[in-house]
C-alpha cells in the first residue's frame, strides 16, 4: 500500500484501527471481491446489502457506459428524460398493487427524508395539517439524515446529534430472544407488540400523528425478522386511526426476502415504501419512494401552473442511475432473482441453523437470503466476539457484516449451494476461534 490513508475520513468506521491494518478491495466479479494482495474474498453481504445480482454484471456495466456517452445529465425539474419515466413504470409494475407513483432520490437516507416529507405534506394538503408527529421504532435504521436519524432507534447513531426532530416517538422493538431464539423464518411470538402504537395514540392522540415508519425486516440493527401477524396488526391500527404506514425497504427491496419487496413477502401493503441499494445493484447511487396512487393524487389539486410538492434533488432520476436500474431490473427478471431468495430460504436457513450449539451462539435468525448469528457479549467491554469472527472470516476469504455482537449475512442472490457451505463453515471456524 503506497498511498497515504490519512485524508479519507471514513464513514461508520473505526478510522484509527482501520488505518493500522487496512482492508482494501480492488476488484469484484460475481460472488467475489479481490483485495490489494490479490486474495479472493466471497462477498457474504452483497457489498452493503445492495449488490443483489452479484458484481460486474455485463449488461449493467454496458448500460452505464452507453448512457454516459448518450446523455450524461438532464434535469428533472420541469423537464424529463425518457428513462426516468420508463424506470418509474417498471418499478410500479413489480410493486404491490396500487403503489403506482415513484419519486426518485440518490440514497436510502434521502428516500426516507422524502417519504417523511410526503407523509407530512399529504395530511396538510388534505386539510389535516395537525398530523405532524412521526413514529419510528427502537432499533430501526433509516439512514443518517436528520429525519431518518430522528425516527431511527439505534442509540449510537443518535446520541451525538442533539435533540433531532421534535414530535417524534418510537414503538418498542420486536426482538424477544426469551421467546423466539433460533426461530426458523418468522418468529411465532410478538404480534401483540404492534399494540404499542395504540399506547402512543393514547398518549398523543391519533389526530396529531402523520405516519409510522418501520423496516418490515430490520436489517442494520442485526436482522430482526417480524413476528407472525405483527405487520398486519400495525397496518390495522394505522388504518383505524388514519395514520400512514411507511415501509423502509432499502434492504428488504429487490428480492432479499424472497419476493420483489418485503411487503409482498409479508402480505402487508404500506402507503409509502422507500427503496435504494438493490435498485441499481449498487452500481450507481439511487433511491426512490413508491407511493400509493391516492397519496400522489391528493397533491394534484389547485392551480395547475403551481409545483405541487416542493421537493427534489438535482440528481433525482439521474440518467446513469436510471440506465443502471433498468439493466438491473432486466437482469433480475431474466435470472428470476427476485424470487430466488424464496427458493433458497430453506437451504440457506438450515445451513445457518447448524451453527446453533457452537460456542457463545445465542441466536440464529433467517428469512429469504438474509440471516444473522448472535453471539453472547463479553461482559463489560465493547463487542469483541463478532469482530474477532469478522477478522478471521476476512483472513479466510469471506466478507460478513457485524453489528455489535451480531454477524449478519446477505449474500448476492446468485449464490450457489457450495458457496452457502463455504460461508457457514468459514463462519463456524471463526466463531470457534473467537470464543
Ligand atoms: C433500512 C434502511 N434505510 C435507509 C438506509 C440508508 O441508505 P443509504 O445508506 O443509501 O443512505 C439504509 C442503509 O443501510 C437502510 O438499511
Amino acid at each position: 500500500m503506497n498511498q497515504p490513508l490519512d485524508a479519507f475520513w471514513m464513514p461508520f468506521t473505526a478510522n484509527r484501527q482501520f488505518k493500522q491494518a487496512p482492508r482494501l478491495i480492488t476488484r469484484a466479479q460475481g460472488m467475489y471481491y479481490w483485495d490489494d494482495q490479490g486474495r479472493q474474498i466471497l462477498d457474504g453481504q452483497a457489498g452493503l446489502w445492495c449488490v443483489n445480482a452479484g458484481h460486474g454484471r455485463p449488461r449493467i456495466v454496458q448500460a452505464i457506459r452507453d448512457q454516459a456517452g448518450e446523455l450524461d445529465f438532464a434535469p428533472t425539474f420541469q423537464m424529463g428524460h425518457p428513462k426516468a419515466f420508463e424506470l418509474a413504470a417498471r418499478l410500479a409494475a413489480i410493486a404491490p398493487a396500487g403503489m403506482g407513483k415513484v419519486f426518485f432520490s440518490n440514497s436510502g437516507s434521502e428516500a426516507v427524508e422524502t417519504a417523511l416529507k410526503i407523509a407530512l405534506a399529504y395530511h396538510r394538503v388534505r386539510g389535516d395539517g395537525a398530523r405532524t408527529r412521526l413514529i419510528g421504532r427502537e432499533r430501526g435504521y433509516h439512514g443518517v439524515n436528520f429525519g431518518g436519524t430522528s425516527v431511527g432507534g439505534i442509540v449510537g447513531n443518535r446520541k451525538l446529534f442533539g435533540t433531532l426532530l421534535g414530535g417524534v416517538d418510537h414503538l418498542r422493538h420486536t426482538h424477544d430472544p426469551a421467546r423466539n431464539a433460533f426461530s426458523f423464518g418468522m418468529p411465532a411470538h410478538g404480534a401483540e407488540l404492534a399494540d404499542d402504537l395504540e399506547r402512543l395514540v393514547a398518549l398523543h392522540d391519533a389526530s396529531t400523528i402523520a405516519a409510522v415508519i418501520v423496516e418490515p425486516l430490520a436489517g442494520s440493527t442485526g436482522v430482526l425478522v417480524p413476528p407472525v401477524g405483527y405487520l398486519q396488526r400495525l397496518r390495522e391500527i394505522c388504518d383505524r386511526h388514519g395514520i400512514l404506514l411507511i415501509f423502509d425497504e432499502v434492504i428488504t427491496g429487490f428480492g432479499r426476502t424472497g419476493a420483489p419487496f418485503g411487503a409482498q413477502t409479508f402480505g402487508v401493503t404500506p402507503d409509502l415504501m422507500t427503496l435504494a441499494k438493490g435498485i441499481t445493484n449498487g452500481c450507481v447511487p439511487m433511491g426512490a419512494v413508491l407511493a400509493k396512487n391516492a397519496i400522489h393524487d391528493a397533491f394534484m389539486q389547485g392551480d395547475e401552473r403551481m409545483i405541487e410538492f416542493a421537493h427534489g434533488y438535482t440528481y433525482s432520476a439521474h440518467p446513469l442511475a436510471c440506465a443502471a436500474a433498468l439493466a438491473t431490473l432486466d437482469t433480475y427478471a431474466e435470472e428470476g432473482l427476485l424470487t430466488r431468495g424464496a427458493e433458497l430460504q430453506e437451504e440457506f436457513g438450515r445451513a445457518l441453523h447448524t451453527l446453533r450449539g457452537e460456542p457463545n451462539v445465542i441466536d440464529v435468525r433467517n428469512l429469504g437470503l438474509v440471516g444473522a448469528v448472535e453471539l453472547a457479549p463479553v461482559p463489560g467491554g465493547p463487542p469483541q466476539r463478532a469482530w474477532r469472527a469478522f477478522l478471521d472470516c476476512w483472513d479466510n476469504g469471506l466478507l460478513v457484516r457485524t453489528t455489535g455482537d451480531i454477524i449478519a449475512l446477505s449474500p448476492p442472490l446468485i449464490i450457489e449451494r457450495e458457496q452457502i457451505g463455504f460461508i457457514v463453515e468459514t463462519l463456524r471456524a471463526a466463531i470457534r476461534k473467537a470464543a
